[in-house]
């Protein structure tokens, strides 16, 4: 495909890869996930984690993306035809993850409108639950939750609309704009919450170690888990985004860029999530561990409370930090529906606008389950089966197919390096053999256990587990072995390779 749509400038790839990788995994699970494991001793397993798996399995995703110049299907498929299932297992998975993390941006739109007049009162978890989503009943769906519907289409009207406009014109141009404003806003948030009465109290609940939780394989776990989750490894998207990237491009430096841009981001909202967790604790007289919060929690119910108890400008600290929410959010959202958008419009030869008409309105009209009063039992099921069971899975299967399976990782290597101003030699080589398939097995064996055996999931009966969790999760994986087998709507699809491979 030699008029495939390709980045305009090098700043504009990586700024759309740091943008996909920052997201609400940095701002709300990553403060909570290192305070939770070991606090300042947390860093030592998250580096490891971090240069053992993470970069180097961005470097892989690059390196495939770059050279077989596909969405993550096509790109399976020009590795090895057999291979195709992986690409459309990973594509599902992020086409369900897609549906439920535009509802939460949503939510984060509408809060930072409330931020107006602090709406939500001095009771904040109540008001989530009761005034705002309207929760309902574990099982039945129920009504439309307006408040919710609303902002989540004007989600979809932004994401969609930048989808349109395409890989330049739309991803690269939005991300210009947001990550930089992200920064900014996230900067002020921060240097806010360390100007404020307590802070050093959550700082050092955040930052003093805890050395004896590194003998617990759950605390590595744990970080293997935020980097694969937070860097969005093994969802498709690294490979979509840098199969647009132009024949010369540096890989291992783009890869090291990113990785160390979302996880400098990470630390600094440990920082900025601690130094106001550390404010609420002492201005309620309480311990930082009572007030520390992650995900849904500590967004919407937590951080509420950190603004009304704010000496000044509550309104504006509120809607900053919604308002990143919402910016970090639609980056990654974004990023998340091309790896489907890319992978239709390739596999039924369709034109872009068609593959986003339809991909795009599909995952919007199905987000709307997740609007109703039942919605937020469905998602919180939907997330740990199709994210952590999910994109756990996908990743084993990548690599073990890539370096075991395919037996690629020398001539990947080589390809790599053949590009790349910084070599990588045998310790990438290693991670992908060796490191990365023994910790992800034994990571995927021992969650899938434990999901097996609990007649309970997160407090839900298995009558829900069952619809909500297992079988999405299942789809993705029979699904994709369903859409390898359709033929190729565009007969070079898979010969153009050999072409291009030739000529490169
Ligand atoms: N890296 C993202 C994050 O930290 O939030 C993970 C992600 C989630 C990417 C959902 C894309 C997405 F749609």
């Amino acid at each position: 495909m030699s008029n495939r749509a390709q980045w305009g400038t090098r700043a504009g790839f990586i700024l759309a890869a740091v943008g996909s990788a920052i997201g609400l995994g940095n701002i709300w699970r990553f403060p909570y996930v290192a305070y939770e494991n070991g606090g300042g001793a947390f860093f030592l397993p998250y580096l490891v984690a971090l240069f053992t798996a993470g970069i180097p399995i961005l470097i892989l995703e690059f390196t495939i993306g770059h050279k077989y110049r596909g969405s993550s299907p096509l790109t399976f498929a020009r590795l090895n035809k057999k291979a195709e299932w992986v690409g459309w297992m990973q594509v599902l998975i992020s086409f369900g993850i897609a549906t439920y993390y535009a509802v939460i941006i949503g939510w984060a739109m509408s809060y930072s409108i409330f931020s107006f007049n602090l709406k939500w009162g001095d009771e904040t978890g109540g008001f989530l639950m009761g005034d705002y989503l309207k929760v309902g009943d574990v099982g039945p769906a129920g009504s439309f939750v307006p408040g919710v519907v609303i902002p989540l289409i004007i989600v979809w009207v932004i994401v969609l609309g930048i989808l349109f406009k395409g890989i330049k014109k739309g991803i690269e141009v939005a991300n210009k704009i947001f990550i930089p404003t992200l920064v900014v806003l996230f900067l002020i948030i921060v240097i806010r919450a360390l100007t404020l009465e307590g802070a050093t109290t959550g700082l050092n609940a955040f930052f003093k170690p805890d050395w004896s939780q590194l003998g617990n394989a759950s605390v590595w776990t744990a970080a293997y888990t935020q980097i694969f989750f937070s860097l969005s490894i093994c969802f498709a998207i690294m490979i979509t985004y840098s199969s647009y990237l132009p024949r010369k491009s540096d890989i291992n430096n783009n890869a090291f860029i990113t990785g160390l841009s979302n996880s400098g981001f990470e630390l600094l909202a440990g920082i900025g999530v601690f130094s106001a967790l550390g404010f609420l604790a002492v201005s309620t007289q309480s311990e930082v561990a009572d007030v520390a919060a992650s995900g849904v929690g500590l967004a919407f119910a937590v951080f509420p409370q950190i603004i009304n108890q704010m000496p000044f400008l509550n309104e504006l600290f509120g809607f900053l930090f919604f308002a990143s929410l919402v910016l970090a959010g639609l980056s990654s959202l974004v990023s998340i529906c091309e790896t489907y958008i890319a992978a239709f419009q390739e596999k039924f030869n369709i034109s872009r606008t068609k593959a986003v008409a339809i991909g795009g309105g599909l995952s919007a009209l199905i987000s709307l389950i997740y609007a109703t009063e039942g919605g937020v039992h469905f998602l919180t099921l939907v997330d740990q089966y199709v994210l952590v069971v999910g994109v756990g899975l996908a990743g084993l299967f990548e690599v073990i197919i890539i370096a075991w399976g395919l037996k690629k990782v020398k001539e990947l290597q080589q390809y790599n390096n053949s590009l790349s101003d910084i070599k990588i030699g045998a310790w990438w080589v290693i991670c992908l053999t060796v490191i990365t398939p023994l910790l992800l097995g034994y990571m995927m064996v021992k969650q899938l256990i434990d999901d097996f055996t609990a007649p309970f999931i997160d407090g839900y009966p298995l009558s829900l587990v069952i619809p909500w969790g297992w079988v999405p999760f299942a789809l993705t994986l029979v699904g994709g072995i369903v859409f390898a087998t359709l033929k190729w709507k565009s007969a070079e699809a898979l010969e153009t390779n050999k072409s291009e491979e030739v000529s490169s």
